[in-house]
């Protein structure tokens, strides 16, 4: 059995272009739609009613449009509603919570993870939760970081104002060091954490001013790569794969927000050769 129909992906703006990334690397005969709800961006700062509905309205613009599965490819989305979501679909809907939580109880060996998300995500527990439920004895620290998606949509990727943003956001969960890189005690909660989970999509187009504060001793999870890995075995289980022979993948990039503006964005994140962007018009009115 094989399915030459596209694959939905959705963010609340840039960030699941992180994940529409590692789609493209690892089933590159996929085809994809990528909807982007820049015009009401970030989620993240938002009631969980709201970010349901808006999920909602923008997963039903991408079934509208004969999809084959959905990504969330938002980890607000996911953690406050992929439930109701996939209550909603006759469709294969993947999150990207699991996916994330499962790498980095993998990843740590000392059994303490950090993670930063939104917070949303983070009053959610969603990550807790999955990190426990692979590895009860994993400590979790969990700390919302309400600067960093603003930051990225701003196109702040790299810089002062970047490295400025991101050392505040980290230090109440990781602490400030002295001279010798060694922290200033009282250590904060989550200091000793061998394992960084960046909980947002947004977050890995930050990872290098990121890993340059971390220090090298600690491992940053994110959540494309295995969310990419499960997406193909969700197609290959049910039967969904595009066909051998079925001429070469399409992407169609929309964004609720100004076009012009997504793909100028895009382009500085993934290259100048990223594909045009489509406006469109989820018939509501921007919140
Ligand atoms: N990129 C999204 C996430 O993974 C949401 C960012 C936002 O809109 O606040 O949580």
């Amino acid at each position: 059995m094989s399915d030459q129909r596209p694959i939905g992906v959705f963010d609340s703006g840039v960030g699941g272009l992180t994940v529409l990334r590692e789609i493209v690397r690892r089933t590159p005969s996929e085809s994809t739609i990528y909807l982007g709800d820049n015009a009401r961006a970030p989620y993240g700062v938002r009631s969980d009613e709201e970010v349901l509905a808006f999920s909602s309205q923008s997963l039903d613009a991408l079934a509208d449009r004969d999809v084959k599965a959905i990504v969330v490819a938002c980890n607000t989305s996911t953690a406050v509603g992929i439930g109701a979501l996939r209550r909603r679909y006759d469709l294969p809907i993947l999150g990207v919570i699991r996916p994330g939580a499962s790498a980095a109880a993998l990843a740590s060996r000392n059994r303490r993870v950090g993670v930063i998300a939104t917070p949303a995500t983070i009053r959610s527990h969603a990550y807790f939760s999955a990190i426990k439920d692979e590895n009860p004895a994993v400590e979790v620290y969990e700390h919302a970081t309400p600067a960093l998606v603003p930051l990225v949509e701003a196109g702040h990727l790299a810089g002062p104002i970047a490295e400025a943003a991101v050392a505040e956001s980290l230090a109440p969960l990781l602490g400030e060091r002295d001279a010798e890189g060694e922290f200033i005690f009282p250590k904060p909660p989550g200091a000793s954490i061998d394992t960084l989970l960046l909980g947002c999509t947004h977050y890995p187009l930050l990872r290098a001013v990121i890993a340059a504060q971390v220090g090298e001793g600690m491992a940053i999870v994110d959540s494309a790569t295995a969310t990419a890995s499960a997406l193909a075995e969700l197609l290959n289980v049910n039967g969904l794969e595009s066909p051998a022979g079925g001429g070469p993948a399409a992407h169609l990039q929309l964004t609720t927000g100004d076009a012009g503006r997504f793909h100028e964005l895009a382009s500085r994140l993934f290259g100048a050769d990223f594909p045009e962007v489509e406006a469109v018009d989820l018939g509501v009115a921007a919140g």
